[in-house]
């Protein structure tokens, strides 16, 4: 990502845009110090998952993804059309129950004329000095100095336009602190003093792309399997860098990942060592994915379950309960349940209410700022794991 002037200019008019005062809704008051919980909403389900489904009374935060930078020096929309209709509704109703909008902007690209009164910035870079998706630009030198200049800029330019403590700014992280040539950040103070909120990306630890089978989020890792990677972990590398835990907001996995495994697991109660074979189609939301903007990478099933689909597509009969021919078992390490389908050799890592209210309350328990859910739309009909989530509060 290249930093120049003119990129932080487009950039900035890009933001002010949105953040400036819409009709009508009132922005609530600032939020900091309280404990938040924030949803990312994704603005690509359409009539599956309308605005009027999100629980306000839970949720404190909602971040609206993604503006995308893919091609120019601004971020942009991949159909603005949509955001023209569903942003305004989205933050009104959220100001209406006091809740507050962030836009979360990954990826790269551009537009610069919307006006949206939302109460904050995410910026979700995966992953600064490191790669992400196969076409992203990558810097190992300055990736990670340019983005706390970013910040820092950011942070002056809101303090400047709007009252203090009034807009957001935040930004989604890897489980590892960032990136540098010489290894893991070993101090984000800098980083802390500008930031609000980090949310980690405490998941997508393990999956289909493993070539044993893991837990997608693991509140602990198993050592000598995989990297050391996990809730407890990563909370654990942020505090240590400087990030006060009161900024520092854990995610919580709404879905799960499923692969098809070469032997039967119906008699094990561990992962290790079930060679993975391929990815198979998920929950019916599934369906073949090409990145538009990358052909370098595969094409292919996510082979992901959205817990409420487990529910409603008769997996689970009940939250902890699995329906013939699967097998339900709980991971002592990962602390996290998976379903094991003999018939089709099918492999699912998830989270229920089980997991999420381990690790909610080990979050409470650590002082932490709050706690981050990916993402709303994937909860049961009935709310059963946003419940849980809600006694983080
Ligand atoms: C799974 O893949 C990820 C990403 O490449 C890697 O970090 C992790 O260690 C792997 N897990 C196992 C169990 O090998």
């Amino acid at each position: 990502m290249l930093l120049s002037t003119k990129f932080l200019t487009f950039f900035a008019l890009f933001l002010w845009s949105l953040l400036a005062e819409g009709q009508g809704a009132e922005p609530p008051t600032s939020s900091s110090g309280q404990s938040a919980i924030t949803g990312y909403f994704p603005n690509w389900l359409y009539a599956r998952y309308p605005v009027s489904k999100i629980d306000f009374t839970k949720y404190t935060h909602i971040n609206y993804a993604f503006a995308i930078m893919i091609k120019g020096n601004t971020p942009e929309w991949a159909d603005a059309q949509q955001v023209e209709t569903q942003l305004p509704e989205l933050v009104k109703t959220a100001h209406d129950k006091k809740a507050k909008v962030l836009i979360s902007i990954g990826g790269w690209s551009g537009c610069l004329t919307f006006r949206y009164g939302i109460d904050g910035i995410d910026i979700d870079w995966e992953y600064p000095a490191r790669q992400g998706a196969g076409c992203n630009a990558v810097n190992e030198a300055s990736d990670s100095k340019n983005l706390l200049s970013l910040f820092q800029e950011l942070r002056a330019a809101m303090d400047k336009k709007y009252k203090k403590g009034t807009k957001e700014l935040t930004a989604a992280v890897h489980v590892r602190t960032f990136t540098t040539p010489s290894g893991y950040m070993t101090d984000v103070k800098p980083y802390a003093a500008v930031l609000d909120r980090v949310n980690l990306m405490t998941y997508d630890i393990n999956g289909g792309w493993n070539t044993t089978t893991g837990p997608n989020a693991p509140f602990n890792f198993q050592p000598g399997y995989g990297d050391a990677d996990s809730f407890v972990s990563a909370i654990d590398n942020w505090l240590k860098a400087g990030m006060p835990a009161s900024k520092i907001s854990p995610g919580l996995a709404f879905y799960g990942r499923s692969v098809t495994t070469k032997s039967d697991m119906s008699k094990t109660n561990q992962y290790q060592p079930q060679i993975a074979g391929q990815i198979p189609k998920g929950d019916s939301f599934d369906a073949f994915w090409q990145d538009p903007y990358c052909s370098k990478d595969p094409g292919g099933m996510s082979g992901i379950w959205r817990y409420g689909n487990l529910r409603s597509e008769g997996v689970l009969t009940s939250p902890t309960k699995a329906a013939s021919p699967w097998i339900r078992k709980f991971d002592e390490i990962s602390q996290t349940p998976w379903l094991f389908n003999p018939t089709s050799k099918t492999f699912i890592s998830y989270d229920d209410p089980q997991s999420i209210a381990i690790k909610v309350k080990y979050a409470k328990s650590k002082n932490l700022g709050g706690v981050m859910v990916w993402s709303v739309d994937e909860d049961s009909d009935n709310g059963e794991l946003l419940n849980e989530v809600a006694k983080f509060r």
